[in-house]
């Protein structure tokens, strides 16, 4: 068919036919959540970095777009590696084209800034749900010594000189923490953060910092101290295993009555869900890098509430309310990060969950049967909640919208047919 460019296109949908149990092993990725900070912390550095572990996800693609618009040099390794060289980088500006599909972009701010001391990068794009303010970035930013504006959409950030401050954020948000590590990376004195976030991808991105040769004590802690230096380096790094993805197969194994061994994690990392699938009634075997998932199919009702880490994901959220619907009963579940997150309960709603929403608590019922039906992916984290429904529901779920899932799950559906789901990705006509 001859198919105009912009007016219609291919979609690409996820058909899955459910009530497979899974079973077997599953190989997590790296983590997206860190791998969107570490790309943009490479730019910091004059010099060649290779990122191994390396996510095949959106994001990463999208970014190495960005980096490519800038004068860096990249190129992917058949060894999910990526070869950054940064020393030609000469701009410090990403236009909205660029950065509209990765909220994480805002890391370009405080890089840009760390190695130039100015950077002009629009406001970012990403999963919608409810404002995200970049206030806190903005305020660390401030403190180091930088003036802003914000116009047209896109924030200018101009400083003489970066000099270390103190700062204390008004929530632990992970976005500033990062930013303001990587600024001060590159600023003259001692910066202290104080109220910083806790979670794991903080301390990988102070990791990476480090072996680029920059100096940042206490990430993983509240309070993190950083002593700018003037030059980084290049270096080879690991990303960590994605929590969140690895997370999604633990819950997707709980609820299918499956065993499902969840290989390449960090079982501390898993920590919140796991205690959660225990008290549902999962049998949870830990091993040095693996997390075994034993699931009867028998669910307990429960009561989760999202945190910052080490407290419950939000991130899991939405893949945990499709379990709850499978559960023997009523489940409360409260979203405490973000302010809007429950967009996707219509879609679950179509699948038979029965789930009232209020405020920040969505009150799930358990049901007997979830059925197959046509659903939109309506972020990220989302669409991996309808693929979790859809993989216990009786019948056909259709999920479209793939876009937001490709952005931080790789090969989505190979990972799961692996295990013994019944998932395709089909190409539709829009
Ligand atoms: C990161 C994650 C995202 C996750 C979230 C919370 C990445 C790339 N994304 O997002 O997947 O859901 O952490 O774990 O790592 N806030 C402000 N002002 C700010 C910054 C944040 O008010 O300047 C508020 C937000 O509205 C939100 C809370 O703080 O209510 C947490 O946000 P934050 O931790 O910053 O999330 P992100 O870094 O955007």
């Amino acid at each position: 068919m001859n198919v105009k460019k912009g007016v219609r296109g291919h979609m690409e949908q996820l058909v899955i036919t459910g009530q497979k149990t899974l079973s077997g092993e599953v190989f997590i990725s790296g983590a997206k959540n860190a791998v969107v900070a570490v790309i943009p912390a490479a730019i910091m550095a004059k010099g060649k970095s290779v990122i191994e572990n390396l996510p095949s996800i959106e994001d990463v693609t999208s970014l190495v777009d960005t980096l490519k618009n800038i004068g860096a040099k990249c190129e992917f390794t058949k060894d999910n590696a990526l070869i950054i060289d940064s020393s030609e980088v000469n701009k410090y500006c990403a236009t909205y084209e660029s950065v509209k599909k990765i909220r994480a972009s805002y890391y370009l701010m405080g890089a840009f800034l760390g190695r130039f001391k100015r950077a002009e990068v629009a406001m970012p794009g990403g999963c919608n749900f409810g404002t995200r303010p970049i206030d806190q970035h903005l305020r660390g930013f401030k403190a180091l010594g930088a003036d802003y504006t914000i116009q047209h959409g896109v924030v200018k950030l101009f400083a003489e000189k970066l000099v270390g401050c103190h700062i204390y954020l008004d929530m632990p948000s992970v976005g500033a923490t990062i930013n303001i590590m990587l600024a001060a990376s590159m600023a003259e004195g001692t910066t202290i953060i104080e109220n910083a976030a806790k979670e794991p991808h903080i301390v990988d991105t102070a990791n990476f910092l480090n072996m680029l040769g920059a100096k940042v004590k206490g990430a993983g802690t509240d309070v993190i101290k950083i002593t700018g230096v003037d030059e980084l380096h290049g270096a080879e790094y690991m990303i960590i295993p994605d929590q969140i993805e690895a997370g999604t197969y633990m819950i997707a194994a709980a609820m299918t009555g499956g065993d499902v061994v969840v290989k390449n994690v960090i079982p501390k990392h898993m920590d919140p869900l796991s205690a959660k699938l225990q008290e549902m009634g999962c049998m949870i075997y830990e091993g040095d890098d693996s997390i075994r998932v034993v699931s009867t199919g028998n669910l307990n009702p429960t009561t989760v509430k999202t945190m910052a880490y080490p407290g419950f994901p939000t991130d899991l959220q939405p893949q945990m309310t499709a379990l709850l619907c499978a559960a023997n009963g009523t489940s409360i579940l409260t979203e405490n990060v973000w302010d809007n997150r429950f967009q996707y309960i219509n879609e679950l709603k179509r699948l038979g969950g029965h789930i009232t929403v209020e405020g920040r608590v969505a009150v799930v019922e358990g049901v007997k049967q979830l059925m197959g039906a046509e659903v939109n992916a309506t972020d990220l984290r989302a669409g991996a909640a309808l693929v979790i429904a859809g993989l216990a529901a009786k019948g056909v779920t259709t999920i479209g919208n793939v876009k937001y899932i490709d952005r931080g799950y790789e090969k989505i559906e190979h990972k799961f047919q692996a295990i013994g789901a019944d998932i395709r990705r089909v190409k539709t006509i829009s």
